[in-house]
């Protein structure tokens, strides 16, 4: 078990929006689907790109660069390029605090 640390607020990731925080020198995504808080590794598994830069529908995200897709709620890939799942993390929100296990 990963120990809980505070990535920042709720008001800082609105509905159907992503955002990326740096926590301990890693990018991690937060992303907010309707008021569900899902983080995840920013950096695509297939070349790097930002994922919080790409496009949200429901849990899928689809990376800006090739296109590859992600279920961000599981980190699966559900269409190539990547091949790779991304890291997923576990959310906790108290108030108005996001924390992940890390
Ligand atoms: S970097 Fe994401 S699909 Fe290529």
């Amino acid at each position: 078990m990963g120990e809980f640390v505070k990535v920042g607020k709720i008001s800082e990731v609105t509905n159907g929006k992503m955002k990326v925080f740096n926590i301990g020198g890693k990018q991690i995504a937060i992303a907010n689907i309707d008021g569900e808080y899902l983080a995840f590794d920013d950096a695509c598994t297939h070349a790097q790109c930002s994922l919080a830069g790409g496009m949200l529908d429901g849990h899928t995200l689809t990376c800006y660069c090739h296109g590859a897709q992600f279920d961000i709620k599981t980190g699966k890939v559900l269409a190539p390029p990547a091949s790779s799942p991304i890291s997923i993390y576990k959310v906790k929100v108290e108030g108005e605090d996001i924390f992940i296990e890390i």
